[in-house]
């Protein structure tokens, strides 16, 4: 575990997450524009863009998502596809009213198809919009991009000290940073969370109170609740008083899930070592259980022990092995293949032991994966298992923002 340095602790919190705005535009066109603005004038508060849906694509991959998204896809060559790339980039819980020029019963039912809320064909009319807008409003459970929810994303370690905690934390920070999700972490270990320290953050606190009173959860508990770190990442965690026997069912984690789900493209919860309702709730519902293991016969047996702690029925789900601390403890170690072996799995994410790289960070205050170097790559290789995307090519205007 790495000293906290207090400088950068402070300067870390003292960037407030953006909001998320009610409605966006982006159109071609001044007509559509006026009509737009009338529109958000009257029925949602929102800005009108100049610029098609590939400019809506480049916009929403660094900022937030609005609820209500209109984009326009008249000069676009293949409306459905850049479609399909904005649902990947939009937050879960976004409306999609698409308007273009083409007047075709096959596009219209590809674009539905592809999620979107309704589709507009110019010229638009006060009349038109009003009538979409209040279908994106109140329909929202008919448009898939609105209802695509985040990824409950499980850490656990077969054994204490393989580094299930650091693996948690820096997966998300990479989501965050270089894929561009908004990401969510959960410390469920309530007494002896690390989480936030790893992030040179000041303890978090919050997720008691969410798990005493589920019902209060909401969007503006959370705002008030998680702690930032830069933009995108987002800490809950807890640090209760050592004496105190925290007992909680298991379903006071759904509606806090649930919220978070809305919200977040990523939900990643270091899940401690100890059994509790509701860590084992949170491996049950879990989208990817991450389970971390070092080279060693103990932690092979744990992991396998712990594979088959079941999911719910009919919930597609899966197990994933990490490898930490790879050459640790050189040849007295079980090879990767024997691991692989006793596991019946590809392994595919192998973390390198790098002791200095911990604390070099440690010292500078930042995360490991924050270095580029064998350790980010390998966090690299396990975001992309998780999100099934390669690490996106971050454009230079992008980087010196
Ligand atoms: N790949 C690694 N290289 C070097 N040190 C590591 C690595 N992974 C974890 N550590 C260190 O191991 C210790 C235990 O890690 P932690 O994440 O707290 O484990 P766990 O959550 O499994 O108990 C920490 O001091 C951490 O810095
Ligand atoms: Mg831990």
């Amino acid at each position: 575990m790495e000293l906290v340095n207090p400088t950068t602790a402070l300067e870390k919190t003292a960037k407030a997450p953006a909001g998320r705005p009610a409605a966006l535009a982006f159109v071609t066109d001044a007509e559509s524009e006026a009509v737009l603005q009338g529109a958000f004038l009257e029925e949602a508060p929102g800005a009108v863009l100049r610029g098609n849906i590939i400019k809506a694509v480049q916009h929403l991959s660094g900022a937030r998502s609005p609820h209500i998204l209109v984009v326009d896809i008249s000069d676009v060559a293949l409306p459905v596809t850049e479609v399909h790339r904005l649902a990947d980039v939009c937050e879960p819980g976004v409306s999609v009213i698409v308007i273009g020029a083409r007047n075709e019963v096959g596009l219209y039912r590809d674009l539905l198809q592809a999620g979107v809320a309704e589709y507009i064909v110019k010229p638009l009319t006060p009349d038109l919009i009003a009538k979409a807008l209040s279908t994106a409003v109140h329909g929202v459970d008919a448009a898939p991009i609105s209802r695509k929810l985040g990824k409950l994303i499980a850490f656990v370690g077969a054994r204490g000290g393989v580094g299930t905690s650091t693996m948690a934390v820096n997966l998300s920070w990479y989501l965050a940073n270089r894929h561009a999700r908004r990401v969510a972490l959960l410390d469920l270990d309530l007494h002896n969370g690390v989480c936030s320290l790893l992030l040179n953050l000041p303890p978090s606190s919050g997720l008691r109170d969410a798990l005493e009173n589920p019902m209060r959860v909401d969007s503006l508990f959370l705002e008030r609740t998680m702690t930032p770190h830069g933009e995108r990442l987002f800490v809950l965690g807890s640090q209760e008083p050592l004496e105190e026997d925290l007992q909680f069912p298991a379903k006071a984690i759904d509606n806090l899930v649930e919220v978070l789900r809305e919200q977040f493209h990523y939900i990643v919860v270091d899940v401690p070592r100890l059994s509790s309702a509701v860590s084992r709730r949170v491996l049950e519902i879990s989208d990817t259980r991450a389970i971390v293991v070092d080279q060693t016969l103990q932690a092979v047996r744990d992991a396998a022990r712990l594979s088959q702690v079941n999911g719910i029925d009919g919930r597609e789900r899966r197990d994933l092995i990490v490898v930490n601390r790879q050459g640790e403890t050189g040849r007295h170690a079980l090879r990767v293949d024997e691991v692989a072996g006793a596991l019946e799995q590809r392994l595919r994410c192998i973390v390198p032991f790098q002791p200095a790289l911990f604390a070099s960070a440690g010292a500078r205050g930042i995360v490991p994966v924050e270095q580029k170097g064998h350790f980010a790559d390998a966090i690299g290789a396990l975001a992309t298992e998780i999100s099934g995307q390669p690490t996106p090519r971050i454009s230079r205007w992008r980087l010196f923002r």
